[in-house]
């Protein structure tokens, strides 16, 4: 393939914040008395911070036991604790390998971005003093559909100015890989639990990403 930009997942590709996600969903949950596992949490990669309580509302049969009101504030709840997980953030938390294959396609004169539909994307990046590593960063205020859609791939696509053949995609999530391979983009998989769509490369963390291996 002839790669002309990488597009970047953020929780759980550049940094592994898809454990605060969990943990923060598991207190809420644990606090409603609704059932939540790794396995349903999984579901919640890549999606929608309200869609992501709707899954779990549906998984415990009680999609109609809050109002859109109380839904709200509880998924603000939900915030605050992944706020306050994330508020400790430091440029070392930055996962293997993604440094290197940065800068590794900067001076191959690739384009980067940052696809996530996190609201807290800006200042996660600002926090781990990656922003400047990207050439555009797309974020929930910038799409109005979560992945599986791939509205925010095609966006970053459009932004940089690269045809979606010619994009490398790297998810941890299935609703990722989804998005990716919907956009027409290669995608790279990092230990993703597949059940639907296959990504065209499949590694197991991050450490393992090489930009010949993924551009090839
Ligand atoms: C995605 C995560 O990046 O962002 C999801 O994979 C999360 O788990 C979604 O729900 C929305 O994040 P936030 O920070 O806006 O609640
Ligand atoms: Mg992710």
């Amino acid at each position: 393939m002839n790669a002309k930009a990488l597009i970047f997942d953020l929780d759980g590709v550049i940094v592994d914040t898809a454990k605060y996600h969990f943990l923060a969903w598991k207190s809420l949950a644990d606090e409603l008395g609704l059932f939540f596992d790794e396995n349903v949490n999984e579901r919640l990669k890549g999606v929608s911070r309200m869609r992501s309580f709707e899954i779990i509302l549906e998984v415990n049969d009680a999609s109609e036991r809050f109002g859109e009101e109380e839904k709200q504030r509880l998924i603000a709840r939900k915030n605050d604790l992944y706020v306050e997980y994330i508020s400790r953030l430091t440029p070392s938390d930055v996962l293997d390998g993604i440094r290197e294959l940065t800068d590794a396609a900067r001076e191959r004169g690739l384009k980067t971005a940052v696809a996530s539909v996190s609201k807290n994307a800006p200042a996660v990046l600002s926090a781990l003093k990656m922003r400047e590593k990207f050439d555009y960063v797309a974020d929930a205020a910038k799409v109005s559909r979560s992945k599986p859609d791939p509205e925010i791939f095609l966006v970053c696509a459009e932004a940089l100015g690269v045809e979606p053949q010619c994009c490398v995609g790297i998810e941890d999530s299935q609703a990722g890989i989804e998005a990716i391979k919907a956009a027409g983009m290669r995608a790279v998989g990092i230990n993703v639990a597949v059940t639907s769509v296959e990504p065209d490369i499949v590694l197991s963390s991050t450490a393992e990403l090489d930009l010949d291996k993924i551009t090839a």
